[in-house]
Protein backbone atom coordinates (compact mmCIF):
# COMPACT_ATOMS: atom_id res chain seq x y z
CA UNK A 1 0.00 0.00 0.00
CA UNK A 2 1.49 3.69 -0.77
CA UNK A 3 1.33 5.95 2.04
CA UNK A 4 0.43 9.16 1.57
CA UNK A 5 1.45 11.94 4.35
CA UNK A 6 -2.33 13.70 4.95
CA UNK A 7 -5.13 12.95 6.72
CA UNK A 8 -8.15 13.60 5.77
CA UNK A 9 -11.63 13.50 8.13
CA UNK A 10 -14.40 11.67 7.78
CA UNK A 11 -18.29 12.26 9.04
CA UNK A 12 -20.21 9.54 9.62
CA UNK A 13 -17.72 6.65 9.35
CA UNK A 14 -19.73 4.09 11.53
CA UNK A 15 -22.45 4.16 8.77
CA UNK A 16 -22.67 3.42 5.39
CA UNK A 17 -21.42 6.23 3.30
CA UNK A 18 -18.28 7.53 5.72
CA UNK A 19 -17.44 3.86 6.46
CA UNK A 20 -17.24 3.19 2.75
CA UNK A 21 -14.92 6.60 2.51
CA UNK A 22 -13.10 5.28 5.71
CA UNK A 23 -12.07 2.10 4.22
CA UNK A 24 -10.96 3.38 0.86
CA UNK A 25 -8.89 6.19 1.89
CA UNK A 26 -6.98 3.82 3.89
CA UNK A 27 -7.01 1.51 0.75
CA UNK A 28 -5.12 4.23 -1.11
CA UNK A 29 -3.20 5.26 1.61
CA UNK A 30 -4.33 8.18 3.80
CA UNK A 31 -4.52 8.93 6.97
CA UNK A 32 -7.90 8.97 8.12
CA UNK A 33 -9.63 10.62 11.08
CA UNK A 34 -13.24 9.46 11.74
CA UNK A 35 -15.57 11.80 14.14
CA UNK A 36 -17.38 9.82 16.09
CA UNK A 37 -19.77 10.46 19.23
CA UNK A 38 -18.96 7.42 21.29
CA UNK A 39 -14.98 6.51 21.05
CA UNK A 40 -15.64 3.24 22.80
CA UNK A 41 -18.61 1.72 20.47
CA UNK A 42 -17.63 -1.47 18.99
CA UNK A 43 -17.45 0.37 15.49
CA UNK A 44 -15.17 2.73 16.37
CA UNK A 45 -13.40 0.05 17.90
CA UNK A 46 -13.56 -1.54 14.54
CA UNK A 47 -12.37 1.30 12.52
CA UNK A 48 -9.07 1.69 15.22
CA UNK A 49 -8.48 -1.93 13.57
CA UNK A 50 -8.92 -0.61 10.33
CA UNK A 51 -6.18 2.11 10.74
CA UNK A 52 -8.68 4.51 11.27
CA UNK A 53 -8.06 7.41 14.17
CA UNK A 54 -11.17 7.93 16.30
CA UNK A 55 -11.79 11.29 17.65
CA UNK A 56 -14.95 12.38 19.81
CA UNK A 57 -17.12 14.76 18.31
CA UNK A 58 -20.43 15.56 17.49
CA UNK A 59 -22.03 17.69 13.98
CA UNK A 60 -23.80 19.75 16.87
CA UNK A 61 -20.48 21.00 18.61
CA UNK A 62 -18.58 23.11 16.54
CA UNK A 63 -15.98 23.03 18.92
CA UNK A 64 -15.30 19.45 18.67
CA UNK A 65 -15.22 19.89 15.01
CA UNK A 66 -12.72 22.48 15.03
CA UNK A 67 -10.24 20.27 16.98
CA UNK A 68 -11.09 17.35 14.70
CA UNK A 69 -9.94 19.26 11.43
CA UNK A 70 -6.88 20.92 13.33
CA UNK A 71 -4.05 20.22 10.64
CA UNK A 72 -5.95 17.93 8.31
CA UNK A 73 -5.87 17.75 4.49
CA UNK A 74 -9.82 17.45 3.56
CA UNK A 75 -12.74 16.33 4.91
CA UNK A 76 -15.78 14.05 3.49
CA UNK A 77 -19.35 16.08 4.74
CA UNK A 78 -22.16 13.90 5.40
CA UNK A 79 -25.00 14.24 7.58
CA UNK A 80 -27.52 11.24 8.83
CA UNK A 81 -30.56 10.85 7.49
CA UNK A 82 -33.09 13.79 8.53
CA UNK A 83 -37.20 14.52 8.78
CA UNK A 84 -38.14 11.26 8.20
CA UNK A 85 -39.73 8.34 10.40
CA UNK A 86 -37.09 6.96 12.73
CA UNK A 87 -34.26 9.53 12.19
CA UNK A 88 -33.45 11.40 15.07
CA UNK A 89 -32.27 14.85 13.41
CA UNK A 90 -34.64 17.35 12.04
CA UNK A 91 -34.76 19.09 8.47
CA UNK A 92 -33.00 22.14 10.30
CA UNK A 93 -30.28 19.88 12.34
CA UNK A 94 -29.29 18.42 9.02
CA UNK A 95 -28.73 22.13 6.85
CA UNK A 96 -27.20 23.15 10.43
CA UNK A 97 -24.48 20.52 10.39
CA UNK A 98 -23.76 20.33 6.93
CA UNK A 99 -23.46 24.57 6.90
CA UNK A 100 -21.16 24.36 10.44
CA UNK A 101 -18.89 21.58 8.72
CA UNK A 102 -18.22 23.86 5.78
CA UNK A 103 -17.66 26.89 7.52
CA UNK A 104 -15.30 25.09 10.32
CA UNK A 105 -13.77 23.19 7.16
CA UNK A 106 -13.31 26.60 5.61
CA UNK A 107 -11.99 28.37 8.78
CA UNK A 108 -9.56 25.67 9.60
CA UNK A 109 -7.59 26.06 6.08
CA UNK A 110 -9.15 22.53 4.79
CA UNK A 111 -7.77 21.74 1.01
CA UNK A 112 -10.44 19.95 0.35
CA UNK A 113 -14.25 19.53 1.24
CA UNK A 114 -16.39 16.46 -0.16
CA UNK A 115 -19.70 17.10 0.63
CA UNK A 116 -21.83 14.28 0.05
CA UNK A 117 -25.65 15.33 -1.23
CA UNK A 118 -28.11 13.45 -2.93
CA UNK A 119 -29.50 13.35 -6.69
CA UNK A 120 -32.34 15.29 -6.15
CA UNK A 121 -30.33 18.62 -4.86
CA UNK A 122 -30.04 20.32 -8.44
CA UNK A 123 -33.50 21.77 -7.57
CA UNK A 124 -35.98 22.41 -5.08
CA UNK A 125 -38.29 19.36 -5.03
CA UNK A 126 -41.00 20.56 -1.95
CA UNK A 127 -39.42 17.26 0.01
CA UNK A 128 -38.23 18.74 3.65
CA UNK A 129 -35.64 15.88 3.76
CA UNK A 130 -34.29 16.66 0.13
CA UNK A 131 -33.95 20.57 -0.02
CA UNK A 132 -31.68 20.27 3.01
CA UNK A 133 -29.46 19.14 0.32
CA UNK A 134 -29.89 21.84 -2.08
CA UNK A 135 -29.47 24.32 0.68
CA UNK A 136 -26.03 22.95 2.40
CA UNK A 137 -24.91 22.90 -1.59
CA UNK A 138 -25.67 26.39 -2.32
CA UNK A 139 -23.85 27.42 0.94
CA UNK A 140 -21.08 25.17 0.03
CA UNK A 141 -20.74 26.69 -3.12
CA UNK A 142 -20.33 30.30 -1.61
CA UNK A 143 -17.38 29.45 0.59
CA UNK A 144 -13.85 30.25 0.14
CA UNK A 145 -12.51 26.42 -0.29
CA UNK A 146 -12.07 23.87 -3.02
CA UNK A 147 -15.20 21.63 -3.06
CA UNK A 148 -16.58 18.55 -5.07
CA UNK A 149 -20.21 17.97 -4.05
CA UNK A 150 -21.29 14.22 -5.11
CA UNK A 151 -24.51 13.61 -5.54
CA UNK A 152 -25.25 9.58 -5.09
CA UNK A 153 -28.34 7.94 -6.52
CA UNK A 154 -30.16 5.44 -4.66
CA UNK A 155 -28.29 2.87 -2.52
CA UNK A 156 -29.32 -0.51 -3.77
CA UNK A 157 -28.27 -1.44 0.05
CA UNK A 158 -32.01 -0.06 0.23
CA UNK A 159 -33.48 -2.37 -1.85
CA UNK A 160 -32.41 -5.24 0.24
CA UNK A 161 -33.34 -3.94 4.32
CA UNK A 162 -36.02 -6.26 5.89
CA UNK A 163 -39.05 -3.57 5.53
CA UNK A 164 -38.77 -3.95 1.68
CA UNK A 165 -40.43 -7.58 2.67
CA UNK A 166 -38.26 -9.68 0.22
CA UNK A 167 -38.94 -12.53 2.63
CA UNK A 168 -42.47 -12.59 1.30
CA UNK A 169 -41.15 -13.04 -2.41
CA UNK A 170 -42.30 -9.55 -3.36
CA UNK A 171 -40.80 -5.58 -3.75
CA UNK A 172 -42.44 -2.69 -3.94
CA UNK A 173 -40.56 0.69 -4.52
CA UNK A 174 -41.31 3.58 -5.80
CA UNK A 175 -40.49 3.35 -9.90
CA UNK A 176 -43.32 1.58 -12.50
CA UNK A 177 -42.28 -1.78 -13.53
CA UNK A 178 -41.37 -0.45 -16.91
CA UNK A 179 -39.18 2.59 -15.61
CA UNK A 180 -35.97 3.13 -15.04
CA UNK A 181 -34.29 4.23 -11.31
CA UNK A 182 -30.62 4.59 -11.03
CA UNK A 183 -28.73 3.04 -7.85
CA UNK A 184 -25.01 2.89 -6.52
CA UNK A 185 -23.62 0.29 -4.06
CA UNK A 186 -22.66 1.92 -0.77
CA UNK A 187 -19.19 0.22 -1.34
CA UNK A 188 -18.59 2.77 -4.74
CA UNK A 189 -19.45 6.40 -2.90
CA UNK A 190 -16.07 5.38 -1.05
CA UNK A 191 -14.29 4.57 -3.72
CA UNK A 192 -15.05 7.49 -5.73
CA UNK A 193 -14.71 9.34 -3.21
CA UNK A 194 -10.79 7.94 -2.28
CA UNK A 195 -10.26 9.03 -6.33
CA UNK A 196 -11.87 12.24 -5.54
CA UNK A 197 -9.36 13.13 -2.91
CA UNK A 198 -6.61 11.78 -4.99
CA UNK A 199 -7.05 13.90 -7.87
CA UNK A 200 -8.43 17.22 -6.89
CA UNK A 201 -7.53 19.73 -9.48
CA UNK A 202 -9.53 17.07 -11.57
CA UNK A 203 -12.59 17.17 -9.05
CA UNK A 204 -12.16 20.12 -7.29
CA UNK A 205 -15.38 22.91 -7.71
CA UNK A 206 -17.28 20.12 -9.52
CA UNK A 207 -20.86 18.26 -8.62
CA UNK A 208 -20.92 14.79 -9.81
CA UNK A 209 -24.01 12.94 -10.11
CA UNK A 210 -22.95 9.15 -9.30
CA UNK A 211 -24.71 5.91 -9.84
CA UNK A 212 -23.50 2.50 -10.85
CA UNK A 213 -26.46 0.93 -12.57
CA UNK A 214 -29.97 1.80 -13.76
CA UNK A 215 -32.87 -0.68 -13.95
CA UNK A 216 -36.61 -1.13 -13.90
CA UNK A 217 -38.77 -2.99 -11.46
CA UNK A 218 -39.29 -5.61 -13.69
CA UNK A 219 -35.26 -5.71 -13.97
CA UNK A 220 -34.84 -5.60 -10.02
CA UNK A 221 -37.57 -8.76 -9.79
CA UNK A 222 -35.03 -10.46 -12.62
CA UNK A 223 -31.93 -10.17 -10.81
CA UNK A 224 -33.28 -10.46 -7.68
CA UNK A 225 -34.95 -13.67 -8.61
CA UNK A 226 -31.43 -14.93 -10.01
CA UNK A 227 -29.80 -14.08 -6.81
CA UNK A 228 -32.04 -15.69 -4.57
CA UNK A 229 -33.02 -18.81 -6.26
CA UNK A 230 -36.76 -18.38 -5.71
CA UNK A 231 -39.24 -15.97 -7.11
CA UNK A 232 -39.08 -12.06 -6.38
CA UNK A 233 -41.69 -10.29 -8.36
CA UNK A 234 -41.94 -6.68 -8.20
CA UNK A 235 -44.84 -3.57 -8.32
CA UNK A 236 -44.93 -0.35 -7.72
CA UNK A 237 -45.84 0.96 -3.98
CA UNK A 238 -49.68 0.73 -3.93
CA UNK A 239 -51.78 3.82 -5.38
CA UNK A 240 -53.91 3.44 -2.19
CA UNK A 241 -50.47 3.76 0.04
CA UNK A 242 -49.43 7.07 -1.91
CA UNK A 243 -52.71 8.59 -1.65
CA UNK A 244 -52.03 8.54 2.57
CA UNK A 245 -48.53 9.86 2.70
CA UNK A 246 -47.98 12.56 0.95
CA UNK A 247 -44.11 12.67 0.91
CA UNK A 248 -43.97 8.89 -0.87
CA UNK A 249 -46.16 10.68 -3.47
CA UNK A 250 -43.92 13.37 -3.81
CA UNK A 251 -40.78 10.90 -4.26
CA UNK A 252 -42.61 8.63 -6.57
CA UNK A 253 -43.55 11.94 -8.69
CA UNK A 254 -39.70 12.75 -8.64
CA UNK A 255 -39.13 9.47 -10.00
CA UNK A 256 -41.65 10.18 -12.66
CA UNK A 257 -39.95 13.59 -13.71
CA UNK A 258 -37.04 12.04 -13.84
CA UNK A 259 -34.97 13.89 -10.54
CA UNK A 260 -35.25 10.92 -8.27
CA UNK A 261 -34.65 8.41 -11.39
CA UNK A 262 -31.36 10.08 -11.58
CA UNK A 263 -29.60 11.27 -15.18
CA UNK A 264 -26.01 9.81 -14.30
CA UNK A 265 -23.82 9.41 -17.26
CA UNK A 266 -23.36 5.94 -16.53
CA UNK A 267 -21.23 4.72 -19.44
CA UNK A 268 -18.86 8.10 -18.59
CA UNK A 269 -18.75 7.04 -15.18
CA UNK A 270 -17.95 3.41 -15.95
CA UNK A 271 -15.22 4.83 -18.16
CA UNK A 272 -14.12 6.99 -15.11
CA UNK A 273 -14.97 4.85 -12.70
CA UNK A 274 -14.36 1.21 -13.99
CA UNK A 275 -14.94 -0.17 -10.75
CA UNK A 276 -18.42 0.41 -10.34
CA UNK A 277 -20.55 -2.38 -9.66
CA UNK A 278 -24.01 -3.38 -11.78
CA UNK A 279 -26.52 -4.45 -9.65
CA UNK A 280 -26.18 -7.91 -10.29
CA UNK A 281 -22.75 -7.62 -9.57
CA UNK A 282 -23.60 -5.84 -6.11
CA UNK A 283 -25.92 -9.28 -5.68
CA UNK A 284 -23.36 -11.56 -6.19
CA UNK A 285 -20.72 -9.46 -4.20
CA UNK A 286 -20.90 -6.98 -1.07
CA UNK A 287 -24.88 -7.39 -1.43
CA UNK A 288 -25.50 -10.97 -0.99
CA UNK A 289 -24.83 -11.48 2.97
CA UNK A 290 -27.73 -8.21 3.29
CA UNK A 291 -30.04 -10.43 0.30
CA UNK A 292 -29.82 -13.17 2.19
CA UNK A 293 -30.58 -11.77 5.77
CA UNK A 294 -33.90 -10.05 3.69
CA UNK A 295 -34.98 -13.62 2.61
CA UNK A 296 -33.84 -15.41 5.87
CA UNK A 297 -37.26 -15.12 7.61
CA UNK A 298 -39.04 -17.40 5.43
CA UNK A 299 -36.35 -19.93 5.68
N1 LIG B 1 -30.34 5.87 1.32
C1 LIG B 1 -30.16 6.41 0.12
O1 LIG B 1 -30.51 5.81 -0.92
C2 LIG B 1 -29.48 7.76 0.00
C3 LIG B 1 -29.13 8.25 -1.26
C4 LIG B 1 -28.46 9.49 -1.34
C5 LIG B 1 -28.17 10.19 -0.17
N2 LIG B 1 -28.54 9.69 1.04
C6 LIG B 1 -28.21 10.48 2.25
O2 LIG B 1 -27.22 9.79 2.99
C7 LIG B 1 -27.18 10.33 4.30
C8 LIG B 1 -27.02 9.23 5.29
O3 LIG B 1 -25.81 8.57 5.02
P1 LIG B 1 -25.55 7.10 5.55
O4 LIG B 1 -26.62 6.18 5.05
O5 LIG B 1 -24.13 6.79 5.30
O6 LIG B 1 -25.82 7.32 7.13
P2 LIG B 1 -25.92 6.21 8.27
O7 LIG B 1 -25.40 4.91 7.80
O8 LIG B 1 -27.28 6.30 8.85
O9 LIG B 1 -24.88 6.80 9.32
C9 LIG B 1 -25.06 8.04 9.92
C10 LIG B 1 -23.73 8.43 10.52
O10 LIG B 1 -23.85 9.75 11.08
C11 LIG B 1 -23.31 9.71 12.39
N3 LIG B 1 -23.97 10.72 13.20
C12 LIG B 1 -25.29 10.81 13.48
N4 LIG B 1 -25.52 11.89 14.26
C13 LIG B 1 -24.31 12.47 14.47
C14 LIG B 1 -23.88 13.60 15.21
N5 LIG B 1 -24.74 14.37 15.90
N6 LIG B 1 -22.56 13.91 15.23
C15 LIG B 1 -21.66 13.14 14.55
N7 LIG B 1 -22.00 12.04 13.83
C16 LIG B 1 -23.31 11.72 13.81
C17 LIG B 1 -23.56 8.30 12.89
O11 LIG B 1 -22.65 8.04 13.91
P3 LIG B 1 -23.01 7.27 15.27
O12 LIG B 1 -22.21 6.01 15.23
O13 LIG B 1 -22.52 8.19 16.33
O14 LIG B 1 -24.49 7.04 15.32
C18 LIG B 1 -23.27 7.50 11.62
O15 LIG B 1 -21.89 7.31 11.48
C19 LIG B 1 -28.48 11.10 4.49
O16 LIG B 1 -28.20 12.48 4.47
C20 LIG B 1 -29.31 10.67 3.27
O17 LIG B 1 -30.23 11.65 2.90
C21 LIG B 1 -29.16 8.51 1.16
Amino acid sequence: MTTIDKTVVVLGATGQQGGSVAAALRADGWSVRAVVRDVSNHRARSLSAAGVEPVRGDLSDPESLRAAFSGAHGVFSVQPNSGQAGADVTNEDEVRFGTAVADIAERSGIDHLVYSSAVTAGSTTGVDHLDTKNRIETHVRKLDIASTVIRPATFMELLVTPEMGLDGGHLSFLMRPDQAMQFIAVRDIGRIVAAVFGSPDRYAGRTVEIAGDALTGNALAEHLTQAAGRTITYSRLPATLMAQDEVLAKLAALVDDGRLAGNANLDALRAEFPFLLSFDRWLAGPGAALLDEALRSTD
